[in-house]
């Protein structure tokens, strides 16, 4: 039994009224969030301090997070599918974390010196990352993909830097429907835009003179698209060709194997970053790679670059990120919640199908993203796993937590046939003109 393509149904069957009814539905229910939402609009614009947290009608606002769960201050618990973006991935308050923080807590946590945790950090990712010499700690992903792509270009002495349609470096190195290379907010760099995937396409790139391309293995906030291995050995190579530096960045992808998608996919960069779970949910980046590269921040080798930054080496992140590495994050357990996530995806694949619902679902491992042809078939599937307990992200981004089980997996993937065969029976199938 088919769902009709929304383009098909025509006006027969009102998308727009069965998404109003779920908006509705769900405001009606949040009293609280409402509330918070009216007094956020008077000094957040928008609501909000982060857009993509934004929904229709208003987001729920949350008090509490419990391993995989969250609470939101009207009550309702939901399964974290969104796990802040993949940067949850081992689960909400870990004890290990906690147990870190705590012990900081005692001892002073903006001390504005150097201190040994910073170092055991730093050995912990070289060791971890093939392509990592040496590394610098930031903020966020964002700060470290700025500082990369800035170290790339005074290494090469050159101004272009290639990047790919749909790529996501954080709010100002944004390529995608969401912005594209003329993105109001991206940072004022030469950008070239190929596509992502196309090899014949690099061609084109090339015939620029680039200091840096910078790529996704799985392209994140662009739709959970994973790069063709071939199409980033190609890179590899055409980097190496002309001398240009190959920037993985690794904020969201370094989830999805014990040495990050580089071992995964058997691609060495000359720079790489990180973010999102390294400090297992609090604010974190990292850039790091060839040990040429990173001289340039070293006084003794002739390095001219300085980095700045209040917070790069706090005592909270660094420790958290610590304690993340050595105990929360086993191979196996990776492992594990990889492979979940490879399930999760052909089962709502085989879902979809069985429906031949407009709606497919793409990614790697524990990353991944469902679609549909129709932007408001997508609010409807976002709204009716959320009244079943179920978020992932408004726009479809699952990324699940270790925390996440076969039996919640299980769960979203029944309460996805049934919201299927309701949709049906509501008379979406039916409707074709
Ligand atoms: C691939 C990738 N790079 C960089 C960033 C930016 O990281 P942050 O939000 O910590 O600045 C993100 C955030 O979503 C990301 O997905």
């Amino acid at each position: 039994m088919a769902i009709t393509l929304p383009s098909d149904v025509g006006q027969s069957i009102n998308l727009t009224d069965l998404v109003g009814e779920a908006r509705e539905r769900y405001a009606a229910q949040r009293p609280n969030s409402e509330a918070a939402h009216h007094r956020a609009l008077a000094v957040l614009p928008g609501g909000n301090t982060r857009s993509v947290l934004h929904f229709e009608p208003f987001p729920f606002r949350v008090v509490e997070g419990r391993g995989a769960e969250l609470v939101d201050v009207d009550g309702f618990r939901y399964i974290d599918y969104c796990g802040n973006y993949t940067a949850s991935l081992i689960g909400h308050r870990p004890a290990r974390v906690r147990a870190a923080i705590e012990e900081v807590l005692d001892r002073g946590w903006a001390l504005g010196s150097p201190h040994e945790a910073e170092i055991e950090l730093a050995e912990l990712l070289c060791a971890r990352f093939p392509s990592m010499d040496a590394v610098r700690f930031t903020n966020s992903g964002t700060e470290a993909n700025l500082l990369a792509i800035a170290t790339a270009l005074h290494h090469t002495g050159r101004r272009g830097v290639g990047v790919f349609d749909h790529g996501y470096h954080g709010g100002v190195l944004s390529f995608g429907d969401f912005g594209g290379p003329h993105h109001p907010l991206n940072a004022p760099h030469e950008f070239v835009v190929a596509r992502f995937n196309d090899i014949d396409g690099l061609d084109e790139l090339f015939s620029h003179e680039l200091g840096c391309v910078i790529v996704e293995a799985v392209q994140g906030s662009g739709g959970c698209r994973p790069a063709l291995p071939e199409f980033l050995h190609a890179l590899r190579r055409r980097c190496s060709e002309t001398g240009t530096l190959l920037i993985l960045d690794e904020v969201m992808t370094s989830r999805l194997g014990p040495s990050g998608a580089q071992g995964l996919f058997g691609v060495m960069p000359d720079l790489m970053t990180l973010g999102k779970y390294v400090a297992g949910g609090l604010s974190f980046g990292a850039f790091g790679g060839r040990k040429d590269v990173l001289a340039n921040f070293d006084p003794a080798s002739g390095g001219r670059l300085t980095q700045a930054g209040t917070f790069n080496n706090n005592m909270l992140s660094i420790n958290a990120a610590v304690a993340t590495l050595r105990y929360e994050l086993d191979d196996n357990e990776l492992a594990e919640v990889n492979a979940r996530g490879d399930r999760l995806q052909e089962q709502l694949s085989a879902a979809f199908g069985r429906a031949e619902a407009p709606m497919w679902v793409t990614g790697l491992g524990s990353m991944l993203c469902v679609h549909a042809k129709d932007a408001r078939v997508l609010e409807l599937y976002f709204h009716a796993m959320l009244d079943r307990g179920h978020f992932i992200a408004r726009r479809g981004f699952m990324a699940l937590s270790k925390l996440i089980t076969d039996a919640h997996t299980d769960a979203l993937v029944a309460d996805t046939s049934a919201w299927l065969s309701d949709m049906q029976v509501s008379g979406l199938r039916t409707a074709t003109p």
